[in-house]
């Protein structure tokens, strides 16, 4: 039985408790809204992307991989619109000097029941202004008119001030997926429509970061592209949308915490665009986002750069700018999600409490954790370890009661727990506990191995 909900405070707590993610720079007291993965975290975090990438690129019949540089010309991001168009509304607290999000604090101030997509600047004003929404810091109603705030975080090369030349840090992975679409399709020789897919780090000067690691300056996204002939775009638009769902539901999360999300306003490349949500501890927010973006990419691209970026049809040597069918998801969002659908504090009889983390066996930091009996079991224990660990993440654990050390791999998820006990060395069978169900079986420890890539398998 479950007792308590999850919180934010509850996954922070546990996820700096058990090494899953710690605040940024901590021991200089922290570096606002930055992050980092401690052992338990990088490996669930790596496990994400690594079932990210099989499902969109190994598996995927026509879809290959770049790891492009962050650090791209600037004239790609003039190219993209990103220097003109990729900023925040932002309205200023003239009391307490604290920056804010206009359409941030239409959402939470309507709680959710006014879209600010919809709205431009002058009326989301006029909506603060009729509304008396007041700052949530201060509570005065004293705010600046709105000014837009661009994004991006701006660095200059070179090693004088007189060869400084401004660049920035890409806002998106997207865009070392366009510059690169044709390198792709003659290096893979791939035919119209095949895909290009990219993880990532994106960098972005958020005015309201927060909610821990949903929104961050720093953070990473898997993003796939999809090249595809106009006229069949708005048919791989809506097969993409079910591929997104399907990716989530196949992690293991519920439907009911999964909704889709239509943009009316849509961003200055789309034609069409959707948002799939997650129920997130503080309430429905964008998992991942999915657009259609037309032409809009290679063309400008084209135009910018000076080179031809047309698809030449093999068969009937048609040519043509193919349309994008974009698919992107921050990997950090994904694991907040993926955190937040796991936690389970659970009601035992006797009235004990557990917490445990109920991840699909493919993103558990470790498939098993091996615990001997009793301390002289320990030589075999290791043995076992090692075998192990040539085919998967393994813990090991020595310490304290059996039952402790169960509570300790319940709260990382680690779905599979081993004991070694007398038993092991007569018959060389092993204890295999059940993170879900609690329930044990005994299995040969030559039938181990086999057993952990079949239930761990995504
Ligand atoms: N190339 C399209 C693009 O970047 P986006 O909706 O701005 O679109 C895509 O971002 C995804 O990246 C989002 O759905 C979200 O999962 C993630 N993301 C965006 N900004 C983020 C931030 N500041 N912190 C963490 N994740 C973010």
């Amino acid at each position: 039985m479950t007792t308590n909900a999850v919180t934010m405070e509850k996954l922070v707590a546990l996820c700096k408790a058990r090494g899953i993610i710690f605040p940024g720079s901590e021991i200089y007291g922290g570096m606002g809204n930055t992050w980092d993965y401690g052992p338990v975290g990088v490996e669930i975090k790596n496990n994400i992307k690594r079932a990210w990438w099989k499902r969109f690129v190994t598996e995927s019949e026509n879809s290959y991989g770049v790891d492009a540089a962050i650090l791209m010309n600037s004239r790609v991001w003039e190219a993209s619109g990103h220097t003109t168009s990729f900023s925040d509304p932002k309205m200023d607290c003239k009391s307490c000097k604290t920056r804010h999000r206009a359409d941030n604090l239409i959402e939470n101030f309507s709680k959710g029941t006014v879209d600010p997509d919809t709205m431009s600047n002058d009326e989301m004003e006029k909506y603060i202004e009729e509304h008396h929404v007041k700052c949530p810091v201060c509570g005065n109603f004293n705010w600046t008119n709105i000014r837009t705030f661009n994004l991006m975080f701006e660095t200059s090369r070179g090693v004088t001030d007189e060869s400084q030349n401004k660049i920035y840090l890409r806002p998106e992975t997207a865009q070392g997926e366009f510059v690169n679409f044709l390198n792709v399709q003659r290096t893979t020789r791939a035919k119209v429509p095949f895909g290009i897919a990219q993880i990532g780090k994106a960098f972005r000067n958020e005015i309201t970061p927060g909610n821990f690691i949903f929104r961050t300056i720093e953070f990473e996204q898997m993003e796939h592209q999809w090249f595809c002939k106009a006229g069949t775009d708005e048919d791989y638009y809506r097969q993409f949308k079910q591929k997104a769902l399907t990716f989530l539901l196949d992690l293991g999360f519920k439907e009911e915490h999964l909704r889709f999300h239509d943009h009316e306003k849509l961003a200055h490349y789309a034609k069409e665009a959707c948002d799939i949500q997650y129920l997130y501890p503080m309430g429905w927010q964008e998992l991942n986002g999915i657009h259609n973006r037309t032409d809009y990419d290679l063309t400008r691209h084209q135009e910018y750069s000076g080179k031809t970026l047309t698809y030449v049809d093999p068969v009937n040597s048609e040519r043509f700018i193919p349309y994008v069918i974009e698919y992107s998801i921050g990997a950090d969002r994904l694991m907040l999600a993926v955190l937040s659908e796991a936690y389970e504090e659970e009601e035992l009889e006797g009235g004990d409490v557990r917490n445990v983390m109920h991840f699909h066996p493919a993103l558990a930091a470790y498939k098993a954790a091996v615990l001997p009996l009793q301390k002289n079991l320990a030589p075999h224990a290791r043995e076992l370890l090692a075998k192990l660990k040539k085919h998967f993440s393994v813990s090991y654990d020595e310490a304290g009661s059996i039952g402790k050390r169960y509570r300790r791999q319940d709260e990382i998820g680690t779905p599979f727990c081993v004991t070694v006990d007398f038993d092991t060395l007569e018959n060389g069978t092993v204890t295999v506990r059940d993170r879900d169900t609690m329930s044990q079986i005994r299995l040969s420890e030559n039938e181990l191995i086999d057993f952990l890539r079949e239930k761990c398998a995504f």
